[in-house]
């Protein structure tokens, strides 16, 4: 492949969209390591997200979100990189992503994603609020922002996550496929 075209995978989308879990999936159908950010800020800061957003605050983790994905994309190898859902509140997050990236959006409906995120209590955004109220606002200011960026788009709704990375994995190899002809 030449180098110009080794880009990295990144998946981006609301809390609850199957990121972590698909990036996993999807880095092993192609053979290359995979990296969830929110894993690599907490091992960095030596906290869990949750203990860094109640003693710092959510600018700090902004901070250490927009380094961590800084120095992912930097990294010559190519990454399959599960962001975090808020990775698209930066600008500079946004256009590190598009020129460094292969943006894929992991879409879903709100009302999936509330089934889906009510079975973990860890996230902050949501501690101690109707998961419903956060994604619906958080839809409506982010929804446009992952549209904006994203190279392709998977519907997620009803979907298990193996089949959402093998039709990934299918997609993103005819896509290389033609990128190395
Ligand atoms: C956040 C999403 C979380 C995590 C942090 C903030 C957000 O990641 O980065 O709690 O702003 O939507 P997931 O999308 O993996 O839950």
């Amino acid at each position: 492949m030449p180098t110009e075209k080794i880009r990295h995978i990144a998946l981006v989308g609301h809390m609850g969209s199957g990121k972590s879990t698909i990036g996993s999936l999807l880095g092993n159908l192609m053979n290359c390591d995979h990296t969830d950010l929110d894993v690599v800020i907490a091992n960095q800061a030596g906290r869990s997200i949750g203990v860094i957003f109640a003693e710092k605050g959510e600018k700090f983790f902004r901070d250490l979100e927009a380094q961590a994905l800084d120095s992912k994309l930097s990294t010559q190898e190519p990454l399959v990189i599960s962001t975090g859902g808020g990775i698209v509140e930066r600008s500079s997050n946004r256009i590190l992503l598009k020129e460094k990236s292969f943006v894929v959006w992991l879409r879903a409906d709100i009302n999936i994603l509330v089934k889906r995120v009510n079975r973990r209590t860890s996230r902050p955004l949501l501690k101690e609020k109707d998961p419903l109220e956060v994604l619906t606002k958080l839809d409506r200011e982010r929804g446009n922002l992952y549209e904006e960026i994203a190279d392709l788009t998977i519907d997620t709704n009803n979907m298990k996550a193996t089949n959402v990375s093998e039709v990934l994995f299918d997609s993103l190899k005819s896509r290389l496929g033609v990128e190395n002809e």
